[in-house]
């Protein structure tokens, strides 16, 4: 994959296809701006070398319509202020005020294009749409790792009708981990894995299993491998249609020497609400019309030793309902255990993430990925479009 190092930028055009869907809350100021903050060394590397920097991204799912409550001002805002120079927000991705505004840039000026997602030509992967985005540019890069799953217009469309594209440093930079924690991993390789749907990580979960030497799963989702081995979960959420795959799943995992861990006791609760009626009860004794909804104290340290003697770790879902103090625990005493652990340690996923930002231990992972949907696909084992559509 040609890198963006690989190019000559100097008083070129150069879009950048970023991810910069970013949280807000209400009065419009970004909650967490790691995305940004992340594709700093692509802009830097641009601007430091003269060129003229064009930025793309979308915003939310705003359906093909312009809706202002998605649009990209509040970012173009906050990364004038990060970069200390002013950022120009066009009024659209498209059209002739925004082609305006390009054709007057010198090197090191920056444009945003507004939200990508105001067309729906973009989800479509509209080649009239991504030929029009692709003329205001003389080299296209993607530094978009969290979107590259989609094979929209500005991941895979517009890349080819730009005489040079390339991978910007983050999006390098994310493959380049996961290639070293699943394809050459350092062993024992343990995957952690949590979150509230077998279903929506079957995927991940078979591929996985070929290349993991212990699964630790957690989570909702334990549930369902649970009953599925005949254990009585109460009222906890399970995916009853997935009992005899959870069944197999167990099954093959032995096959393959894969050592797989399963909870063996849990914070359960009378009903899910931060102020239920609480207790630690094991796998065998969750009352009738109770339900599991965190990990209990013996699966934490059970899970602890599953992970004593990795070198590699790969982290996706929590433990529990850990957006409720009540039920944290567990998912907490995960983000410290591998925080502290020797092994080469990288997360992702929303919900992984956010609990390790709770815990305060960022600082002591080897690497948080900026995606959920696109490091979930590369979990799959499956190739990610947008890299796809560098390799031209
Ligand atoms: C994300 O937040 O995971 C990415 O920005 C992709 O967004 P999408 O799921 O709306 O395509």
């Amino acid at each position: 994959m040609k890198t963006i190092r690989d190019l000559d930028l100097g008083g070129k055009r150069v879009l950048v296809r970023v991810d910069f869907n970013v949280p807000m809350d209400e009065e419009k100021n970004i909650t967490d701006d790691i995305r940004i903050r992340m594709a700093l060394p692509t802009i830097n590397h641009i601007l430091d070398h003269g060129g003229k920097l064009i930025l793309c991204s979308h915003m939310g799912r705003p359906k093909g319509q312009r809706v202002e409550d998605f649009s990209l001002a509040p970012v173009a805002d906050h990364l004038a202020t990060i970069l200390e120079r002013e950022v120009r927000l066009a009024p659209d991705c498209v059209g002739g005020e925004s082609e305006a505004m390009v054709a007057e840039m010198q090197g090191g000026d920056v444009i945003l294009l507004e939200n990508l997602r105001f067309h729906k030509e973009e989800t479509e992967n509209d080649p009239v749409f991504a030929q029009q985005i692709a003329r205001m540019a003389d080299v296209y890069i993607n530094d978009a790792f969290a979107v590259s799953h989609r094979a929209h217009a500005s991941v895979v469309g517009i890349p080819a009708h730009v005489a040079e594209q390339a991978a910007g440093f983050l999006l390098q930079t994310e493959m380049d981990f996961f290639h070293k924690a699943m394809d050459a991993p350092v062993r024992p390789l343990v995957a952690l894995v949590g979150g509230a749907k077998v279903s929506s990580k079957l995927g991940a979960l078979e591929n996985m299993l070929d290349k993991v030497d212990t699964m630790i799963i957690g989570g909702a989702m334990a549930n369902t491998f649970l009953k599925s081995q005949g254990v009585d979960m109460g009222a906890s959420k399970t995916e009853d249609d997935l009992l005899e795959t959870a069944r197999e799943f167990v099954k093959k995992a032995e096959e393959k020497g894969v050592k797989l861990y399963l909870p063996v006791d849990f914070v359960a609760a009378d009903r899910f609400a931060p102020d239920a009626v609480v207790k630690n009860v094991t796998f065998r004794d969750i009352p009738a019309g109770w339900m599991a909804l965190d990990i209990g104290p013996a699966t934490t340290t059970y899970f602890q030793e599953a992970m004593a003697d990795a070198r590699t770790i790969v982290w996706n879902g929590p433990m529990g309902a850990f957006e409720m103090d009540a039920f944290a625990r567990g998912t907490m005493a995960m983000c410290q255990t591998v925080a502290s652990s020797h092994a080469l340690s990288i997360t992702g996923g929303g919900d992984s993430n956010a609990a390790v930002k709770k815990s305060g231990e960022s600082a002591n992972i080897s690497y948080m990925s900026t995606g959920g949907g696109a490091f979930l696909t590369l979990m799959e084992g499956k190739t990610l479009p947008g890299v796809e559509a560098l390799k031209g």
